[in-house]
């Protein structure tokens, strides 16, 4: 895990700490020390599976109700770059997969499994074969945001891939400092975007903390993109959130066709079948593979009621 521990705890886990409890929050505390076996079986709700068959299983089903995909290879931050060279040709298949099956979704990638901390210029070699891929295959790349270590360097490739291809695009969160600028200088250049809370925990000099602060500057964030003819992907199950999309879209006059809701695979599927009955598009998150430990411990984090009986059942295995 190294550098990556810290972030188990999500921003949006600090906000909610206090209404949350001191039990539950022990809970939470105690997830690192839960066996694998134990998160693993608890965590299976946010995950497709070990394998890409696994996932487009999954995303066919979402498909049959009009829902659409973004898929996910698991990892993060490889220290080698033979594993970055790995995961290009994992994602390369992934988009033969998506095209062979028929499946309506596109990918998500995290630059640091294609070695940008290790060497920028490598991973951004390794992402421009995906993406002049993906572009002759008629599908698109969605790179993720990552930890405020990365964030210059994933914005630096983005801008290039963007300079060249139009099927790509990137992601922001609301609770960086940064944001609106980063939003001002991809205005100018139409970027698609994703906008989303933000998962990591960032110092407070960079980073806004408290739910209505970062609420606030989602909402300020979503009403620049939109009403500056940015393609949005609005990336939250907070009810509050949705609600501020929907009177944006009201007051601008948008059509369904200048944005989409984003949501994780396995988190609140009640809402995602309110936004989807109201006709707006929606796209699934659906993360697969091997290294699925990271990945569910985040979202355990987020989710104090798992955390309390993923945490008592190994307890009751001591
Ligand atoms: P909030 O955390 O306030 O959650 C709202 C409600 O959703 C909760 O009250 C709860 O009911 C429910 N909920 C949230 N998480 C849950 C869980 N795990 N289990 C059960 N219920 C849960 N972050 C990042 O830093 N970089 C990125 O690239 C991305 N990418 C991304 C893609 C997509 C499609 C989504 C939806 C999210 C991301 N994120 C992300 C994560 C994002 O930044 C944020 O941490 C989470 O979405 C949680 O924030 P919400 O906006 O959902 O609000």
């Amino acid at each position: 895990m190294g550098r990556f521990a810290p972030a188990f705890r999500s921003a949006a886990g600090e906000r909610r700490a206090p209404a949350i409890g001191l039990i539950d929050r022990a809970f939470v505390s105690a997830l690192p020390l839960v066996p694998k076996p134990i998160v693993g079986k608890f965590s299976a709700r946010y995950i497709a599976g070990a394998t890409l068959a696994d996932a487009v299983r999954e995303i066919r089903a979402l498909n049959a109700k009009g829902i659409l995909a973004t898929i996910d290879i698991l990892g993060e931050h490889v220290t080698q770059l033979s594993q970055a060279e790995r995961a290009k040709d994992e994602y390369l298949q992934v988009l033969e997969a998506v095209q062979t099956n028929g499946l309506d979704s596109n990918v998500s990638i995290k630059l640091t499994m294609l070695g940008l901390a290790i060497d920028p210029e490598f991973c951004y070699r390794q992402m421009r074969a995906i993406v002049e891929e993906a572009k002759r295959r008629g599908n698109f790349i969605r790179i993720d945001i990552e930890d405020s270590g990365v964030t210059d360097a994933t914005f630096d490739v983005y801008r290039r891939l963007r300079a060249e291809f139009d099927n790509v695009g990137a992601a922001v969160q609301a609770y960086m400092r940064r944001t609106q600028d980063d939003v001002t200088s991809f205005i100018e250049m139409k970027a698609n975007l994703r906008l989303c809370k933000g998962i990591y925990v960032e110092p407070r000099p960079i980073a806004w903390k408290g739910r209505g602060t970062i609420n606030a500057n989602f909402a300020y964030a979503l009403r620049r993109l939109l009403a500056g003819g940015c393609y949005v992907g609005i990336a939250t199950h907070d009810e509050r959130l949705i609600w501020e999309t929907e009177r944006v879209i009201r007051d601008l006059g948008l059509d369904h066709s200048r944005y989409e809701f984003q949501m994780l695979l396995g988190v609140d599927e009640e809402l995602r079948d309110v936004i989807h009955a109201a006709g707006h598009r929606l796209r699934v998150y659906v993360p697969f593979g091997k290294h699925w430990y990271a990945y569910s411990m985040r979202r355990l984090r987020e989710n104090p009621k798992i955390a309390r009986y993923a945490a008592m059942a190994a307890l009751r295995l001591k």
